[in-house]
């Protein structure tokens, strides 16, 4: 395969696909948008040969990484391989070509389908209900945030302004608080990298609305004094949210609802197989304890008798925060892939998620420092520290000649270049033993030569990337990358 990327503009003008001259009216676009967004110097537009496109579009997807060309380890991400079989259901025509109108007596075995897995996350969590709305994690946790607002304010608490948050937490919870207007507050980690329990007494007051926690952490580390966070927060009157991006873990074996939170967030795409990243689209259902219940966004899915139909009386809610019922697609997959593997396959997938994850901890140890003690649950996170900063990132660049996806690199911000390796269950044994050794020798060549990989990465289809010119200056469209190039 040629890698090689041509710009589409780049490719000289031929003849495309001829569709004739249009036979309707011209439209004024002006009757429709407002003057200051409509564009003239948008063409003319190059025609290019069918062949052309297909083949630049066929050579771009060959360009990507992903989870279904090679061993995907990114922390937090849970990029495991997700069976096709769900695709293939969720693409069935009645399900994916349902309009979001259609009549409720013609949609009855989607309305049903919501229903029931909503009742299957409840379980699986230990709540007692789920809004499946929210298109991802950071929605649900904005949701979350939301839903602990109304919870304070519905008994005239109005005063809780206060959200805690461990140092070692993903950045969308204290972002997820700020935008639901929470002054944000860290809890510091101990020694064994969990919630200081005594940094958390001394934070918890009046003004404490609630706290959030990922558990296992983004060290990938049980949070063994779960039971006695969740004591101090509540009896300060706050409510504990937990996000459960990392669900793979517990999922069949522990849940939230018994640990004591009262409002989680799952992460559809990741536990329940639909493909993480990319863009989505994903879902991030919420689930509360009883006494939330009435404050759950509209609609939800109610039952009269054997009839299903969408629920909008609910005058405590926070309202409708997603159109309609969510990403409708994604809850197809995670309710096939409940349906199939059952509650011992659930068990199953916990299982092997920590077990392989303890399995390449223990390898990596060898030659790499491990945050924590082991054991730990679905991921865990090494330091190369001791090769000096910036070496997390050479290692990342060594990884790609090497056939494998970096692991997430520089988070959590607590560890000093910090690889947060998550192998999940999906992993043969061979994979995880050549991605060790892999590793290992990566590491070896470091400790020789700092600059043993300056120019890696050498075999990808692009070389090192500006990666924070392209965060801060994107190039969005075509057209600009054309201009760029100029
Ligand atoms: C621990 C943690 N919390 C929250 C999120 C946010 O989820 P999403 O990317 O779906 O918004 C992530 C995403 O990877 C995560 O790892």
């Amino acid at each position: 395969m040629n890698y090689e990327y041509r710009n589409i503009f780049e490719i000289p003008c031929g003849r495309g696909f001829d569709a004739g001259a249009a036979d309707t009216p011209d439209v004024d676009l002006g009757e429709f948008y407002p003057e200051e967004f409509i564009r003239d110097d948008l063409g003319p537009l190059c025609d290019v040969a069918e062949a052309e496109v297909v083949r630049h579009y066929t050579r771009l997807a060959a360009m990507n990484f992903g989870v279904d060309t090679g061993f995907y380890p990114l922390g937090s991400c849970t990029m495991k391989y997700n069976p096709k079989v769900n695709e293939e259901v969720a693409n069935l025509p009645g399900f994916a070509a349902i309009h979001p109108y259609a009549a409720g007596q013609d949609a009855q075995g989607a309305l049903k389908l919501i229903f029931e897995l909503e009742r299957y996350l409840a379980e699986i969590c230990g709540m007692e209900a789920f809004t499946l709305c929210p298109a991802a994690g950071a929605h649900g946790e904005l949701v979350g945030m939301l839903l602990t607002r109304a919870y304070h304010g519905s008994r005239g608490d109005d005063g809780r302004n206060v959200m805690l948050i461990p140092d070692s937490a993903h950045g969308t919870n204290p972002a997820s608080a700020r935008m639901a207007g929470f002054d944000v507050v860290a809890v510091a980690s101990s020694d064994e990298w969990l919630i200081d329990l005594g940094d958390l007494k001394k934070k918890l007051d009046e003004r404490v609305a609630g706290m959030m926690v990922t558990n296992p952490n983004t060290l990938g580390l049980f949070e063994l004094e779960i039971l006695d966070v969740a004591k101090a927060v509540h009896d300060a009157g706050g409510l504990l949210y937990f996000d459960g991006a990392n669900l793979n873990a517990l999922v069949g074996r522990a849940r939230p609802g018994d640990m004591g939170f009262d409002i989680c967030h799952v992460n559809l795409h990741k536990t329940f197989s639909t493909p993480h990243g990319g863009g989505g689209p994903g879902a991030g259902p919420v689930g509360v304890a009883e006494r939330l219940v009435d404050f759950l966004p509209v609609p939800r899915v109610a039952k009269e008798g054997e009839e299903y139909f969408l629920d909008y009386d609910a005058p405590a809610s926070i309202g409708q925060i997603r159109s309609f019922v969510g990403n409708f697609g994604v809850l197809v997959k995670a309710y096939a892939y409940i349906r199939q593997l059952g509650a011992a396959g659930l068990r199953e997938v916990s299982a092997a998620a920590v077990l392989n994850a303890n399995y390449l901890r223990a390898k990596v140890a060898k030659f790499l420092e491990v945050a924590g003690t082991a054991p730990c649950m679905h991921e865990f996170v090494a330091s190369s520290a001791k090769f000096g900063r910036g070496s997390a990132g050479e290692i990342d660049k060594a990884l790609i000649d090497a056939g494998f996806h970096p692991p997430t690199t520089y988070f959590p911000l607590v560890v000093h270049e910090a690889l947060m390796i998550e192998p999940t269950e999906t992993e043969t044994k061979e994979t995880l033993d050549a991605f060790a050794a892999a590793l290992e020798k990566i590491v070896s060549d470091l400790s020789a030569d700092a600059n043993a990989y300056k120019g890696a990465p050498l075999r990808a289809p692009v070389r090192r990337l500006d990666e924070a010119g392209a965060a801060r200056e994107p190039i969005l469209t075509q057209m600009m990358a054309k201009g760029a190039g100029e």
